[in-house]
């Protein structure tokens, strides 16, 4: 049984794809598992990070994308959800300079198209409009599922709309990793993503779930270590769960972001940022794992 990993926040730019593809390398390398990306944001940047442009374009020509697989199994036709994906990729290899068992779904920049028709195929079938968002959801989710056999970690990258797709996602996840930037917008936006995630109204009826209880926890990326990020930081973490680890802002992660061509080790990939990011998974994944045995 595959544990999923969901990684979201509302906002934008908050490292959201670093820290899903950052930590599918580290659980690939460090952690010996079988992983799969699902890339659910239009925007593409996990399937970019590891296939590079030339890699993303093949699986677009080739009708492998995200939006192919919801669409084509939609039907319940023919196909295997594994030729969706693409194996051993990324350009990291292992201590010994194996490719990593790590496999990809390409996001698609067609991913809200599909779901629209995804909706109006339900809809010619059910008439009240929530009947159908669920339907849609509902089946998204099972889709979603159809990998577990195959893995030990599934790590889902969200975008920060609200899709049909993020929505299954949030749905389904074990855990939800929320990244936030220690900024000033950053307070509002977890709030908003927690509320989704917990399916409450209002932050007083979030505030009577126990931290501890709580299906997500947030990661501070991009901190610089000074006393402003290190109250925003504090403040959060009364509010909500909140990881020790932090990614801090690194050129080095920054440039993990651009595929390349020659296959490296994650200590090269990742550069001076490769102590924070082991730190952060050696956080994480007992937390995943407790929760796995929990179920
Ligand atoms: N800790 C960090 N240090 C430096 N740059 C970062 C860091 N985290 C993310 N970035 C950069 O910020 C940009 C947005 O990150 P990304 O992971 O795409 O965010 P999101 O998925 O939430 O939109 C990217 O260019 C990425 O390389
Ligand atoms: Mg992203």
């Amino acid at each position: 049984m595959a544990f999923f990993l969901a990684v979201a926040n509302r906002k934008g730019g908050v490292g959201k794809s670093t820290v899903a593809v950052g930590l599918a390398h580290a659980s690939a390398v460090w952690g010996s598992k079988r992983v799969l990306v699902l890339d659910l944001d239009s925007q593409c940047n996990a399937s970019l990070i590891l296939q590079g442009g030339r890699g993303w374009l093949d699986a677009k020509k080739a009708n492998r994308t995200i939006s192919d697989y919801f669409f084509d199994m939609f039907d319940e036709s023919a196909g295997a959800p594994r030729d969706y994906l693409v194996h051993n990729t990324g350009d990291v290899r292992d201590a010994d300079g194996r490719a990593l068992r790590l496999s990809l779904l390409p996001g698609s920049l067609m991913l809200e198209d599909v779901q629209g028709e995804l909706y109006v195929k339900e809809a010619r079938q059910a008439k009240d409009p929530d009947v159908v968002a669920s339907r849609v959801k509902g089946r998204l989710l099972r889709l979603l599922r159809r990998f577990e056999a195959n893995f030990d970690l599934v790590i889902l990258d969200c975008a920060p709309g609200l899709s049909f797709a993020a929505l299954a996602a949030l749905k389904t996840a074990d855990l939800v990793l929320v990244p936030f930037r220690p900024d000033y917008v950053s307070q509002l936006a977890v709030d908003r993503v927690a509320l989704l995630i917990e399916e409450k109204r209002t932050i007083d009826d979030l505030r009577e779930i126990d931290l501890s209880a709580r299906r997500y926890i947030c990661v501070a990326n991009g901190a610089r270590g000074n006393a402003r990020d290190r109250n925003i930081i504090d403040e959060i973490g009364l509010d909500h769960p909140l990881l020790t680890a932090q990614l801090p802002h690194s050129e080095d992660i920054a440039n993990a972001f651009d595929w390349d061509a020659s296959p490296k080790r994650i200590e090269e990939k990742y550069g001076s940022a490769t102590a924070a990011l082991r730190t952060l998974y050696e956080e994480v994944a007992p937390v995943m794992a407790a929760r796995l045995a929990a179920e």
